[in-house]
């Protein structure tokens, strides 16, 4: 349709047609839907009939059969026949399951992760999707927090190139295009900072933090043209995002240019009345529409009190007509007029989901998040040849639940476990494979209100199965040369709703690592788990760690790429691994405070614990390889730069080990003295090299006067003057570095 006619069908809608249109309901309001997950309370929404006729967009279902009858159904109800909008929550995969998002940020490789959305996309469309709340592109800096496994991890700079990744992978270069599904940047803004890491809490920012850290991912993700954003939960210095106009008006669509639809979270709007904030529904409404909120997703603030609100206010209707128009539009571009089902095709259906090549990329994607921790020279395994005896052993060794609560399409059937992938490798005879304990003890309880999927690990095994448990496995690695251990978080611990004041591998498995350390010190240790933990006892007593996060569909396979030297570990962490949650949030961009820590000096007044280092166990940007690289000196083109100039700054990468592999070489830059204190170190550059032994490779950066650019007290995004510091390495804590100036006359510095 073109604009014109698009304001010509707004113009001959009535109010309950427009409210309908900025009305998302659940798909279970219009059948019986067992498949539907409720994300957060439900509440009884009071929805008229008249009301759920005219709601212009659905939250969950899928599969083309079901969605091409909805949308007949809906189409015949429609006096204009305005098509439904279908979304869901396709975070990391619609049937072939992709590593989490923060993984997905420990591979480094932007195009690997557009890759992983665009095959998303494309299993969504064929099933009759047209939107994913996707990418979470939140700042995260607290392992407490549960949905750090949504994001792509602490670094603004590495969000950004993500979030520009997966907007591409899901909407491609015009989301009309066959296979494209439109993607919804979220929750704006600041989510990531709850109070405490506990999830829905307030958060205290500066707009300095806001704009600085937290805002960068959403602006790349609306540059590359996301059709969609979804408000946050939670308060920002007292005020609901949902209603927030000045977060939402002002810097989102003012400043921040973002023209597409605002779509509330789930009962996020009726929230704000709980919240304190507005008085009753009729109050949220006028604040969700001041803030231009256009669909209200799940709450009955919006189909119950807009009529009322216009009637009384009639001012409002012009609001409500801006709303209803981005929605048009956001119908509009993704074809809906002309095809209302778009991809919807139960026969592509077949060819498409799980198909081989999606697995393949399930594959690689696994395997290139894996981020190796330590490697005392366990790791790679040999396939047998050398007649050593593996033993598996642990809760992950046969588990398939290697997706994670935010695939809700997948099927954990459809994964390999770690021993099928295994057995497919290593000879029978020199292998043993078992459970060694459950996944869970006391932990359990608290998954008790997680509905069906967290039946598995509510399973009672008795004491007695967990002494024969324990004895089996201790037997077995007794006789062993070598034990894997695959540990971890269960699938449920981390993800929506799941804070954790505790950020350790459940006590039930470490007890058994424990009892097995005592007979075998050859433990390789492999983790499956959604959020940084607290790794301190593993760390000093495993031979070797292997962080594999929650691989998904073929995680067993990729495991066992890795551990076998298939493919070389290369993934670096994208979140640093606290020593203890004590230090929690820690992130390697830091202020440098007025009286930092000086390695090697033993000073009372310094900004340091008595207890613990101030570093993180593992930080950001840190993995290890199985070889070595040796990175040279910094060289820079020049010491000096004026706007408009630019530095190249060198290096040479060498391959001086025995085997190919991948660095990932992380460029970081220091300003020493700004109008606002500057972080230690930022990341602004990386890329991945790969070698073979003996191979070397210069590799060059270059800077810009852009790159330099701060937010400055004033809001203004610029550059001083001044002395900058470069460094290039392989991990946040690298020292290899180079100084340059640079240099402005009077009119540049105004
Ligand atoms: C989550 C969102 C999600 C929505 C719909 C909410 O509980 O915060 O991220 O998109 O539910 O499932």
């Amino acid at each position: 349709m073109t604009q014109k006619e698009l304001e010509q069908l707004l113009g001959d809608m009535t109010l309950p047609e427009k409210i309908g249109q900025m009305t998302q309901l659940m798909g279970n309001f219009y059948e019986d839907d067992s498949s539907s997950v409720l994300t957060g309370p439900a509440g009884d929404l009071n929805i008229s009939k008249e009301q759920l006729t005219y709601a212009g967009s659905v939250l969950s279902g899928y599969g083309a059969g079901e969605l091409i009858r909805m949308q007949d159904a809906y189409l015949k109800s429609q006096p204009h026949r305005i098509p439904m909008l279908f979304m869901r929550d396709i975070i990391h995969g619609m049937k072939t399951i992709f590593p989490i998002p923060l993984a997905q940020g420990a591979s480094f490789d932007p195009e690997l992760t557009e890759k992983c959305a665009e095959a998303t996309a494309k299993e969504a469309a064929v099933s009759g999707l047209h939107v994913t709340f996707a990418p979470m592109t939140d700042l995260v800096r607290d392992a407490r927090w549960g949905r750090v496994m949504e994001s792509t991890g602490e670094d603004p700079y590495l969000n950004s190139r993500m979030t520009e990744a997966a907007v591409r992978g899901f909407q491609g270069k015009d989301v009309k295009e066959p296979y494209r599904i439109a993607a919804c940047l979220k929750h704006f803004a600041g989510y990531g900072a709850a109070t405490a890491g506990r999830d829905y809490n307030a958060v205290e920012m500066g707009e300095h933090t806001l704009r600085e850290y937290y805002l960068p991912s959403f602006q790349a993700g609306i540059d590359t043209g996301a059709k969609l954003v979804m408000t946050a939960f939670h308060t920002i210095d007292g005020v609901p995002c949902s209603v927030n106009r000045h977060l939402m008006k002002e810097i989102l669509r003012d400043e921040m240019g973002f023209e597409g639809v605002l779509i509330s979270d789930f009962g996020a709007l009726g929230e704000t009345v709980t919240h304190g904030y507005c008085a009753d529904g009729t109050d949220a409404a006028r604040k969700s529409l001041e803030a231009g909120v256009d669909i209200d997703m799940m709450s009955s603030v919006y189909p119950g009190s807009l009529r009322y609100l216009v009637k009384e206010e009639p001012e409002y209707m012009e609001m409500i007509d801006a709303c209803v128009m981005r929605i048009l539009q956001l119908k509009n571009a993704l074809g809906l007029f002309e095809n209302p089902y778009k991809d919807a095709d139960p026969e592509e259906e077949k060819k498409i989901i799980l198909c081989p090549s999606h697995r393949e990329l399930a594959r690689k994607a696994s395997s290139a998040s894996f981020v190796l921790l330590k490697n005392d020279g366990l790791l790679p395994l040999s396939e047998g040849k050398d007649g050593k005896k593996i033993a598996f052993i642990g809760p992950y060794v046969y588990s398939r639940q290697l997706n994670s609560s935010w695939a809700f399409t997948g099927d954990s059937r459809d994964c390999v476990s770690l021993k099928e992938a295994a057995e497919e490798i290593f000879p029978g005879e020199q292998t043993v494979y078992l459970q060694g304990c459950p996944m869970l003890g006391a932990e359990a309880a608290f998954l008790s209100g997680f509905g069906e999927e967290a039946k598995g690990a509510l399973l009672t095994v008795t004491e007695e199965e967990k002494r024969n448990m324990l004895q089996n496995a201790v037997l077995a690695a007794k006789q062993a040369d070598i034990v894997v251990l695959a540990l971890g978080e269960h699938f449920l611990q981390s993800g929506e709703a799941t804070s954790r004041a505790m950020i350790e591998i459940p006590e039930i498995q470490m007890e058994m690592f424990r009892e097995i350390r005592r007979v075998n010190n050859r433990i390789v240790v492999i983790l499956f788990n959604g959020r940084p933990l607290d790794l301190r006892e593993i760390s000093r007593e495993a031979g070797a760690i292997l962080e594999v996060w929650l691989p998904g569909t073929e995680g067993g396979h990729a495991v066992v790429d890795v551990l076998t030297g298939r493919v070389n570990p290369s993934g670096r962490l994208p979140m640093s691994f606290p020593y203890c949650v004590g230090q929690v949030p820690v992130f390697y961009n830091e202020l440098r405070t007025g009286r930092p820590k000086i390695p090697g000096q033993s000073e009372r007044f310094q900004s340091k614990y008595l207890d613990i280092p101030n570093e993180p166990l593992y930080p950001f940007g840190f993995g290890l390889s199985y070889t070595e690289f040796q990175i040279s000196p910094v060289e820079l083109s020049s010491q000096s730069m004026t706007p408009g100039g630019s530095i190249e700054a060198r290096v040479t990468v060498k391959n001086i080990g025995h085997t190919e592999g991948t660095e990932t070489l992380q460029m970081y830059l220091g300003d020493l003295s700004a109008s606002v204190a500057r972080p230690v170190k930022e990341l602004k550059g990386f890329r991945k090299v790969t070698l073979s032994p003996g191979e070397s490779r210069e590799e060059e950066f270059q800077i810009s006067e852009e790159t330099l650019r701060f937010v400055r007290a004033d809001g203004r995004f610029v550059s001083e003057p001044g002395t900058f510091r470069i460094w290039i390495g392989n991990s946040s804590q690298t020292e290899n570095c180079a100084e340059f100036e640079l240099r402005m006359n009077c009119r540049e510095l105004c």
